[in-house]
């Protein structure tokens, strides 16, 4: 057992992946860097290096939620950390790793209002105290067609829930993400209606595997994938992950999301992982794994229903149209 920088107390198991396991593909970049690839790359990996080192240790416990342990070897954290959709920070994949570090991410306060009888503003130590952080390795699917593995270190959304004791009004849960102008360089652009603000039904935010996320790879959240505190759907399109949560609102009516708002015939309000319902502009029947090389030429792999989660999640849609829902 170690006391952290928070003041909680974490156990040290073996059930931890070791940071080291995620490391390789890192020390080969590097490699590269000094050798052939010349100073851009070189740059780039020790810029890493430097984001990483000063990142606090978050390990949590191997989870027993059903489910929630993919077998699948996790992409290289340097891939989940470099390859980012966080428009606040730009449209370009690596705008977020390279922009982000004007992100603040302490002091931070959620605020949790609406339909529930206990509404309370939460600092994010008490967030990190609220419940065992716990390790889930999860699948990650991106309505653009990449994929990752990523092991997420949180708790279930259902263990806030439960504190603030939802009323029989609260139908659904809207998450609204920061919109900073002075640190999100493209909140002022037009690409979305800011703030980010993301939805699920009750019922969905409730199940288990809908995760609270404060850390990756056995430590606090990268502030390119969305420190300090972010929503993991692992059964959904990645965009229903929002990042940098400030506020949680429990509502009777379904929310207007960021991207429905932006173009509703593309992205539903449900957006769940489905090879059988394309999106107007891209497949989704196969997807392409991110880390494991070729770039575009990548060998595809079958997208599964519900992204593999069928057998925890499929009843939440029992009757559903999903072709209509989506
Ligand atoms: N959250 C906010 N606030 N802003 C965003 O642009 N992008 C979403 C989601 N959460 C986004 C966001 C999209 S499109 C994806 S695929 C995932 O974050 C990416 O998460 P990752 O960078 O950790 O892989």
């Amino acid at each position: 057992m170690r006391s952290d920088r928070h003041g909680f107390v974490h156990p040290t198991s073996s059930d931890i992946t070791p940071r080291a396991a995620y490391e390789g593909r890192r020390r080969w970049l590097q490699q590269v860097a000094a050798g052939a690839l010349g100073s851009t790359l070189a740059a780039w990996a020790a810029r890493d290096a430097l984001a990483q080192d000063k990142l606090a240790a978050l390990p949590g416990t191997r989870s027993t939620v059903p489910g929630a342990i993919l077998m699948d070897k996790p992409t290289p954290r340097a891939d989940a950390t470099s390859y980012n959709n966080f428009y606040e920070f730009g449209t370009d994949k690596s705008d977020p790793a390279r922009n982000a570090h004007t992100l603040k991410t302490r002091p931070w306060t959620v605020a949790v209002e609406g339909e529930v009888r206990k509404p309370k503003v939460f600092d994010l130590d008490e967030l990190l105290k609220l419940s065992p952080m716990e390790e889930r390795i999860y699948r990650l699917r991106c309505v653009e067609g990449w994929s990752m593995v990523i092991p997420w270190v949180g708790y279930s959304m259902a263990e806030l829930i439960k504190r603030v004791e939802p009323t029989g009004n609260a139908k659904f849960v809207e998450f609204v993400t920061l919109a900073d102008p002075k640190t999100m360089p493209y909140v002022g652009s037009r690409v979305l209606d800011w703030p980010y603000v993301e939805g699920l039904r009750l019922d969905e935010a409730q199940h288990p595997l809908t995760l609270l996320a404060f850390g990756m790879y056995g430590e606090v959240l990268p502030n390119q994938n969305g420190a300090p505190v972010r929503l993991v759907v692992p059964w959904k399109y990645g965009f229903k992950s929002a990042k940098s949560i400030v506020k949680i609102r429990f509502v009777e009516k379904m929310p207007r999301t960021a991207w429905v708002k932006a173009a509703a015939q593309e992205y539903g309000f449900y957006s769940n992982v489905n090879p059988h319902v394309d999106h107007p502009r891209w497949s989704q029947a196969t997807e392409r794994p991110i880390g494991e090389g070729g770039g575009i030429f990548a060998k595809r792999k079958p997208t599964l229903m519900f992204n593999g989660y069928e057998a925890q999640v499929g009843q939440l849609y029992a009757g559903l149209d999903l072709a209509k829902n989506y």
